[in-house]
């Protein structure tokens, strides 16, 4: 991989002023669908850049363990595109934005149940039904693995935060069986609404998340363990479906203001790829109305403006 193309100073200047100005910044409430993410400390702040050579920079509390929640759909979906190739993925799940909220159920009616994306929950929850496994527990394993092999450590599930889920999510069981209705879904129903709810309550840090984008950033290899995570052709169908749908009904102001495929959490985690060069990540619980993080979004993009970073952005050499 080429050396990056910004100095470290910067970046470590870039991530320390944003997380400096970004904790003044108030707005947003915890996610209260789930009860135990409304219990997490709303002061709660990290943010972390980590590149393709391996460097982590970070600040605030970048250690703290939170709930992945639906930064979980990006490594699923990447599990099955490698196991099913990409169109596979986009003939029975879809990839284009839904416009609607990520767990919208009128979304579906509009399009004969189909999900349209593997990152709002239907689509999620079909791409876990699409996993090739013999049984459930089978399917969970491969979802932990490719979690962990793309944070370069073992990742674990939060058996309280799963509890939690499980016993609120009815909303996500109603989709599942939409989608079993419309054909849409490729295991039992009540078997991807469990694997998908255990796949939102693992717990990363903030520097894990960072890591996790930086493998995608570089190709698909992870740059703390060198491990091939996924095949490199295969990274930008995943950097797309994150163009598309990753923050949500936010996702064309995203892409118009700081132009990085991206994705967030109702724990409180986002996550942006600028390829080739690094991931930057931001935690904080409060979130938006539309479920993605106030601090983390402003980080995120001071970060990016600050570093120049951005897919849309035309090199000067190219007048
Ligand atoms: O299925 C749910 O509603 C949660 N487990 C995850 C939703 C989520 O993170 C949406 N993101 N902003």
């Amino acid at each position: 991989m080429a050396p990056i193309a910004v100095s470290t100073d910067r970046i470590k200047n870039a991530v320390v002023d944003a997380h400096e100005k970004q904790k003044k910044k108030g707005g947003g409430e915890n996610a209260s669908y789930i009860p135990m993410l409304a219990k997490v400390s709303s002061k709660l702040f990290g943010v972390c850049v980590a590149t393709v050579g391996g460097q982590i920079f970070s600040a605030g509390d970048a250690e703290y363990e939170f709930a992945l929640e639906s930064i979980s759909k990006v490594f699923t979906l990447a599990l099955v595109i490698e196991q099913s190739g990409p169109h596979e993925v986009l003939h029975k799940v879809g990839a284009s934005p839904t416009g609607h909220a990520f767990n919208s159920v009128s979304a579906l009616e509009q399009h004969n149940d189909k999900p349209m994306s593997p990152l709002v929950n239907a689509g999620a929850i079909a791409t876990a039904s699409l996993v090739d496994a013999i049984d459930a527990e089978d399917r969970w394993r491969q979802i932990l693995q490719m979690q962990s092999a793309f944070a370069g450590r073992q990742i674990s599930i939060s058996e309280e935060i799963n509890a939690s889920e499980q016993t609120t999510n009815f909303h996500n069981r109603a989709i599942a069986w939409l989608l079993r209705d419309g054909g849409y879904i490729y295991c039992d129903p009540m078997e991807a609404c469990d694997i998908y709810t255990r796949q939102c309550s693992t717990l990363v840090t903030t520097v894990d998340l960072a890591v996790m984008g930086a493998t995608l950033a570089s190709g698909g290899r992870n740059p703390l363990t060198g491990e091939r995570v996924m095949a490199h052709a295969n990274v930008p169908h995943v950097l797309a479906a994150m163009t598309m749908e990753g923050i949500y009904t936010r996702s064309g102001d995203w892409a118009y203001t700081v132009g990085l495929p991206a994705k967030s959490g109702v724990g409180g985690g986002l996550v942006a790829v600028m390829p080739g060069q690094m991931a930057i990540a931001a935690f904080s619980p409060p979130l938006d109305e539309v479920g993605n993080s106030v601090r983390a979004q402003a980080a995120v993009a001071q970060v990016a403006h600050t570093l120049g970073l951005g897919l849309f952005g035309v090199p000067r050499s190219g007048e």
